[in-house]
């Protein structure tokens, strides 16, 4: 640095020396972009006024000799009979010529006879004029000729009547012209200095105002770096230049951001700005067969329920922030009484948002697509519970139906012809195909929320290449993990004849190309249910009083469906392993579980629930003590404040999935505990547990190790308990469920951005 910064004076110096300073002064002028433009503005103007003063000073001399010239015709006119009547030697028409010459601009007059003898002449006939240095032709002749420091303009005018014949010159001075041209030039030169002058003076005012407003812009657009960029207010209604410089220098830095990946605070407002900056004027439409509201009849009229489902806990909060329309089944007892003629109605209730449009399936429809297909084949099919799938002909007919029936409302509802669909989960394997069959330029967001198999395991599936063939109509297709895109990709080799480019994790099928990526559904941050809590003290207090607890009891909860993949059977295993091995913990812990019925109609299901009431009653009947039952089974569904109460009344939180997507119910407790404390034992077959580190990590399938695990958990300091939860608040926080929408709408926006310029670039080939 040092060196450099030494070097130009020196090198100033030695030029000086050369004699080369002034060059160096000139250049360093027209360094200076002002000082160019001026000097260029002016030689511009000068040049233009020579160009005018030329041509008018062309005008006046050609005006002002056909003026002549035409005086001259009209004396000619006037005394040619008499010249020609009377040009004989005996008569003198000096006399005559002299009046006539008496005109302010006829210099003189003289007469040529034909043998070139200057019979008659004026007085101020010029010497050096004779006949025979002019023209003497058969018709009129005009020429000018130079006398002394004059110019004469001479008119020759043949006579040949009766016995006269010869020439008459009428001789003009231009002098007046050379006067004429002078005055012309100078008045030129004054209007045309003057309207440059005027132009200059407005086009310097023009450019200060515009300077000012620039600096002010950028002053103003430089003070909002110091706000996000995703939050700064682009709509503020200033000077268009303001704007648009702040546009160009917030896209600048998103852009930036996005690209160096760093840190975004994702909230509501940002990721509606990032769909109104990256994807503008577009329409978001939700498929999932899960509806965000249900409506049913109860004994105190018609209740609102918000399903458990992770589905709709990680979509409702996009859906809030990007507005747009949710098509679900509509499946509440009450549903159809709540909606328009359109079968819609406008989601939240208390502060509308979006468009909730309900299909409804017949009870046919229901067992064969939802039960059936779904539920008993492709669901046990993806998780490895050990639970044998079971593929109907009649399901997947049923299947077939229920997507070609979302297909329909999908292209109803859409108001362009490119809207972007999100279709959301393994009941919808088939549609992606057929929204794009029906809406080419759609963008599809495909998300599997469950886990994705192995090629041999998905192999099992009578139609799995038609419901490859199906998902690849997507144009982005999401997994929540690396691990199931690799699944999805291998599966996609073995029964497809499609192009795999694993360097950008795309499949090319039938010359459509679809992206394959992991993008790890969250929740959203801070959780609504949070805001309406008590403190955690309160919590605990409702929740041993609801539970009748005494004071010291220590408490771990499971809240989650009532499904055979949670592992639900396994804690409560763990929990009969812990109390017998450490029977000190009798009376003093206690396990709720919060289980929300779920697809109750299937064998596996009711199975699994008779198999938990009796586990419960053994394990109370082998480790209860005065009447105190050590674990708590509740079977109903529990609203998201119950949830978070529970969460927040809790020591421990169980998450002992046997195989899982991602699993939210991880995620929201570590968001429920602002008080960081508390302890999440999480199953590593949760994709949750490629994130959420700081958890105790269990093997569901080993009991005695997850007791282990638990008395470690019970045990846990304060101190161990808030570093742990501090790390996993603090990821959840950042990577919460509007970066989930985010990432996949960059995408998308990506992809149509380079689709868009490909198909500029094809238009132009041809
Ligand atoms: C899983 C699925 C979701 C579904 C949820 C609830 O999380 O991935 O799509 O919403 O289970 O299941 P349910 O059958 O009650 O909708």
């Amino acid at each position: 640095m040092v060196g450099g910064r030494m070097e130009h004076p020196r090198a100033e110096i030695s030029l000086g020396r050369r004699g080369q300073g002034k060059g160096l002064g000139s250049r360093r002028l027209f360094r200076n972009p002002v000082a160019k433009y001026v000097a260029l503005a002016l030689a511009a103007t000068g040049l233009v006024i020579a160009a005018l003063t030329l041509l008018a000073s062309i005008m006046v001399e050609d005006w002002s000799q056909r003026d002549i010239d035409l005086r001259s015709q009209l004396v000619f006119r006037s005394i040619r009979d008499q010249v020609a009547m009377t040009a004989k030697p005996e008569v003198d028409l000096v006399p005559v010529f002299q009046r006539i010459a008496e005109d302010e601009r006829i210099l003189a007059l003289g007469f040529c006879t034909a043998q070139g003898q200057l019979r008659y002449a004026t007085s101020a006939f010029p010497k050096s004029v004779t006949c025979d240095s002019v023209r003497r032709g058969s018709s009129r002749t005009f020429g000018t000729a130079a006398d002394a420091d004059r110019r004469i303009r001479i008119s020759s005018f043949p006579i040949t009547t009766g016995s006269t014949t010869g020439h008459l010159l009428i001789l003009h001075d231009l002098s007046f012209i050379d006067e004429r041209i002078s005055e012309a030039r100078l008045y030129t030169v004054l209007a045309l200095a003057g309207v440059a002058l005027g132009l200059a003076l407005l086009a310097t005012a023009i450019v200060l105002a515009l300077r000012r407003a620039w600096t002010l812009s950028i002053r103003g657009a430089l003070a909002d770096e110091q706000t996000d960029p995703l939050t700064a207010d682009l709509t503020r209604n200033d000077f268009p230049v303001s704007r648009e410089v702040r546009a160009a220098l917030t896209e600048l830095r998103m852009e930036r951001r996005f690209a160096n990946g760093i840190h975004v605070e994702w909230s509501p407002k940002t990721l509606h700005r990032l769909l109104v900056e990256e994807l503008p004027a577009s329409q978001v439409i939700v498929v999932s067969n899960r509806e965000p509201y249900i409506h049913n009849h109860s004994d105190h009229g018609t209740t609102l329920q918000k399903p458990a489902s992770g589905l709709v806990a990680a979509l409702e909060p996009v859906m809030r922030a990007c507005g747009g329309t949710w098509i679900a089944h509509g499946s509440g007892s009450a549903d159809r009484d709540t909606v328009d003629a359109n079968d819609g109605l406008r989601v939240p209730p208390d502060d509308p948002t979006y468009l909730l449009r309900r299909v409804w399936l017949t009870d046919k429809e229901q067992g064969g697509y939802y039960y059936g297909l779904a539920n008993e084949g492709l669901w046990p099919l993806c998780h490895i519970a050990f639970v044998r799938p079971t593929f109907r002909e009649e399901d997947w007919v049923q299947y077939r139906k229920v997507n070609e029936r979302f297909a329909d409302v999908v292209v109803q509802e859409a108001t362009r012809d490119d809207p972007i669909v999100l279709v959301q989960d393994y009941h919808f394997g088939l549609l992606p195909k057929m929204i794009r069959d029906r809406l080419p330029k759609a963008t599809i967001i495909t998300f599997w929320h469950i886990p994705w198999p192995n090629a041999e395991t998905f192999g099992i599936c009578p139609w799995r290449k038609e419901i490859i063939d199906g998902l690849l109509g997507s144009t982005i297709l999401g997994f929540h993990t690396q691990f199931h895109c690799n699944n999805f990709l291998e599966a996609t080799d073995r029964f497809m004849e499609s192009r795999i480019d694993r360097e950008h994790a795309s499949v090319t099928f039938r010359g459509h190309e679809t992206l394959v990526r992991p993008y790890p559904i969250s929740i959203e941050w801070p959780p609504a249910a949070l805001a309406e809590q008590a403190a955690v003290r309160e919590c605990r207090d409702a929740v041993r009083t609801r539970f009748s607890l005494p004071a010291d009891v220590r408490i771990a909860v499971g809240i989650e469906r009532f499904d055979y993949t949670k592992g639900i059977l396994d804690r409560i295993r763990a929990i009969d392993d812990l109390l017998t091995c450490h029977p000190e913990w009798i009376g003093r812990f206690v396990f709720i579980q919060a289980a929300a019925p779920t697809r109750t109609k299937l064998g596996t299901y009711s199975a699994l629930q008779t198999e938990a009431v009796h586990l419960v009653a053994e394990v109370n009947a082998r480790h209860g003590k005065d009447g105190f039952d050590p674990v708590r089974l509740v079977v109903r569904h529990h609203e998201p404040d119950e949830v978070f109460e529970l969460f927040r009344a809790s020591d421990i939180c169980i998450v002992s999935s046997l195989h899982d997507g991602m699993n939210l119910v991880a995620k929201e407790f570590v968001a429920a505990r602002d008080d960081e404390r508390g302890v999440l034992v999480l199953s590593s077959f949760a994709g949750a547990s490629r994130e959420l580190a700081e958890a105790l990590i269990v093997n569901p399938y080993d009991p005695h190790g997850m007791a282990e695990v638990l008395l470690q958990a019970l045990e846990m300091p304060p101190d161990a308990q808030r570093d742990r939860m501090r790390l996993m608040r603090d990821f959840v926080r950042e990577r919460n469920v509007y970066r989930w929408a985010a990432q996949m709408l960059l995408d998308a926006a990506r992809l149509r951005r380079h689709q868009r310029i490909a198909a500029h670039g094809a238009a132009g080939e041809n």
